[in-house]
């Protein structure tokens, strides 16, 4: 891997709230005033009991979503004085990593990989640059394989080569060990500690691995939609 200058995202959330209704009526505070800053560069745990809110978190700060009270700041842009389209423009610019991979089955890992740029366009030098990160995480040699030919390490390989493919500067993964067993979870671990090291990224992982949380420079716990 080449070493660049970038630096990660620096990140600032201001007492945000969100709270989802469901069909039914009945409202669910996921977040409740929450105030939490990531540094630049840095990569955090977020943990937590299920239901506590990380998932919810996570897809504020790649700008999936919108709190109905506080402030998001990506450096010194602020996500929610964004219109619809800024925060698209601002999520393209955001890796993700997902505990189920999100592979798409037909598709073979070179494609997978290209899948952000495909809806824009698709010449050659994607071509190459999918080649590219796919032997960044470890898998030269296997871009024609499909996911179902591939392992469980292997295909999360693929969806963080996937993630890369925008060049993002933040990297938000929601349990990415979560389907994994321990000796291959801490291989993908091992890898996005690369990646911070390679690309000056900020990382973001929402996780109950305490041993992962270990791992991280710093860990923020939430309980009950709140920082504990
Ligand atoms: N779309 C939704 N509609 C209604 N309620 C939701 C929705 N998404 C999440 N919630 C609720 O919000 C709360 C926080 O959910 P969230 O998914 O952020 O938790 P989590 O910490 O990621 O949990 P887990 O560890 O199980 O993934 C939970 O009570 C959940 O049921
Ligand atoms: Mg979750």
């Amino acid at each position: 891997m080449t070493t660049t200058e970038l630096t990660g995202r620096s990140l600032r959330v201001e007492s945000c709230s969100r709270t989802y209704t469901t069909p039914g009526g009945v409202s669910i505070k996921a977040l409740d005033e929450v105030s939490v800053g990531f540094p630049a560069g840095s990569v955090t745990a977020l943990c937590g009991p299920s239901g506590s809110g990380k998932s919810t978190l996570l897809h504020l700060l790649g700008g999936m979503d919108r709190p109905d009270a506080g402030s998001i700041w990506a450096d010194d842009d602020e996500l929610t004085a964004m219109s619809t389209s800024q925060l698209v423009g601002y999520r393209r610019t955001v890796g993700f990593v997902f505990q189920s991979f999100a592979l798409l089955p037909a598709l073979t890992a070179r494609d997978n990989v290209m899948l952000p740029v495909l809806p824009y366009r698709s010449g050659k030098q994607d071509l190459s640059r999918a080649a590219a990160l796919l032997a960044d995480v470890g898998l030269e040699g296997r871009e024609d394989a499909v996911p179902s030919q591939l392992s469980g390490g292997q295909r999360q390989r693929v969806a963080i080569a996937r993630a890369l493919m925008g060049d993002p500067r933040l990297l938000v993964a929601d349990e990415p060990t979560g389907n994994l067993d321990s000796a291959t979870g801490t291989e993908i671990v091992d890898l996005l500690f690369e990646l911070r090291a390679t690309r000056g990224l900020t990382i973001v992982i929402g996780t109950h691995d305490e041993a992962l949380a270990g791992r991280c420079d710093t860990t923020v716990r939430l309980h009950d939609g709140r920082v504990a």
